[in-house]
């Protein structure tokens, strides 16, 4: 039995695809690139944009003009767009035979078996659900929490992924652990909102610990102590990213100084309407306490533009906080309407011709502030997880502790190494094993490259 798997969406979906594949081998399952040698296409899907959506439209076309050649293809549809009426109008019209949202993929197994099937549950077995480590990997992904109690108006992910449930931390702990001894040297601890692990229902800043769950301070110390090289966190919100979390990355040498502090707006009136909780004011006290306790910190954030009502004064005040806070990295979205969600009930939408030129200034701040921010790390030694051969002949390509993009000259091994900086773009460093040839690779280096190409979304 041959499966193909297409993943859309972020790292939990991700996780999630690597949490169905295991249950698959479970039953014998093996795994092939393209669905023409499939069996069993499973597609996991993002909601989050319209771009993601038209995207399995696309793919569930495809499949359906494979089946008239092919009557027992099985086609199942998982994820954040199957959970949504629009995917379930979807999946009828596609004919796909098994829709199982976010909170039901436990269920896969049982669903083959049956053919025919559907869920639409949040499982509470989920809850107590650990994956096997994956084979070979360096970089792990591991799901503290899932969900989000949130409510900011234009986004669809708490009517897809239900609300906050937190995993017990001593299994999280122990998956950390069979990660390490699986030859993982970087893990990424992952929820909608990290920074509310282990806290009661509801939101705001002043929310109490559930009884018997560390709080998100306490658990990176305790992931910190598991002796894996890299824990990273993400995504944070702003409103619960609290001292005692910073000074726990602070004490925690194996925790990466990289916050991905996501703002979406510079402008107090688009972030009640978005409805952040929080203003640009106690953002900024925020970054301001960051810098503090973390000066080498990297910060990246995401931002929308073009949210209902954004007048071009709202929009500057996105420019401007850009400056203000000097980021090493963004994403940048352009704002897309979801069904249901409260920004598509009640607000219009406004021209795209508007919402793309903003776009396109907000991506001109960032390139300048990016480069100046990744030109100041020239002369330093950093640490790179080197993950294989780049497209540039001579090199090998990686990220830093900070998540930079790093280009190494030379022929590494997979896996941490020292190097040194010595020329940077907008949205890469690069990097030799020793300080010699400077020059040489300086020149080498000014080939243009593609900029951004996959860090916003138009
Ligand atoms: N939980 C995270 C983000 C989850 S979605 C947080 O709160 O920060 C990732 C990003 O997608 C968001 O930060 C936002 O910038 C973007 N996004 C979400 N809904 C969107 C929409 N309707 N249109 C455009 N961008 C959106
Ligand atoms: Fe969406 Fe807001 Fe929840 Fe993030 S915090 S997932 S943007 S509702
Ligand atoms: Fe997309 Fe769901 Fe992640 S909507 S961004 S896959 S939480």
């Amino acid at each position: 039995m041959r499966a193909h798997v297409v993943t859309f969406g972020c790292q939990m979906n991700e996780y999630d695809t690597h949490a169905i594949q295991s249950e698959l081998a479970g039953i014998g399952y093996s795994f092939v690139d393209t669905f023409k040698e499939a069996d069993l296409v499973l597609v996991n899907t993002c909601a989050v944009r319209g771009k993601p959506v038209e995207k399995v439209q696309t793919l569930l076309g495809e499949l359906r003009k494979e089946r008239t050649k092919r009557k027992d293809l099985k086609i199942a549809l998982m994820g954040c767009l199957a959970q949504l009426p629009e995917g379930q109008r979807m999946g009828q019209r596609f004919g796909v035979d098994i829709m199982l949202g976010p909170g039901a993929i436990t269920e896969i197994v049982p669903a083959i078996e049956r053919g025919k099937f559907q869920s639409f549950e949040f499982k509470r077995e989920l809850q107590f659900y650990s994956p096997p480590p994956p084979t070979g990997a360096l970089s792990a992904h591991l799901t503290i929490m899932r969900g989000c109690n949130h409510r900011c108006t234009y986004c669809i992910v708490p009517a897809t992924r239900g609300p906050e449930v937190s995993r017990p931390a001593e299994d999280i702990i122990n998956e950390a652990r069979a990660l390490k001894d699986a030859g993982v040297v970087e893990v990424s601890l992952l929820g909608q909102n990290v920074n509310s692990y282990g806290l009661v229902d509801g939101t705001g800043s002043r929310r109490s610990r559930l009884p018997g769950y560390p709080s998100f301070a306490e658990l990176l110390r305790m992931a910190g102590r598991v002796g894996i090289p890299r824990v990273r966190f993400i995504t944070s919100h702003p409103i619960n990213l609290d001292d005692e979390i910073i000074e726990a990355i602070a004490d925690t040498p194996s925790v990466c100084r990289f916050i991905h502090l996501p703002v979406q707006s510079g402008s107090n009136r688009m972030l009640k309407r978005m409805a952040r909780e929080y203003t640009r004011e106690f953002y900024l006290d925020r970054v301001r306490r960051v810098r503090e306790l973390l000066p080498d910190a990297t910060i990246s954030t995401d931002f929308i533009v073009g949210f209902p009502g954004e007048t071009e004064e709202d929009f500057e005040e996105t420019l401007s906080l850009y400056r203000e806070v000097r980021y090493d990295m963004a994403y940048m979205f352009i704002y897309s309407e979801r069904e249901g969600t409260p920004a598509a009930i009640h607000f219009g939408d406004m021209e795209r011709r508007v919402k793309v030129e903003r776009l396109s200034r907000l991506i001109e701040v960032s390139k300048e502030i990016s480069l100046e921010q990744n030109l100041n790390l020239i002369g330093r030694e950093i640490e790179v997880l080197v993950d294989g051969p780049a497209a540039e002949e001579g090199f090998v390509q990686g990220h830093s502790r900070g998540n930079h993009v790093a280009l190494v000259k030379g022929n590494l091994t997979r896996g941490i190494h020292q190097v040194f900086v010595v020329h940077a773009t907008p949205n890469r460093i690069y990097c030799l094993t020793d300080r010699a040839g400077e020059v040489a690779l300086h020149e080498r280096a000014q080939i243009s490259l593609p900029i951004y190409e996959s860090s916003f979304s138009v």
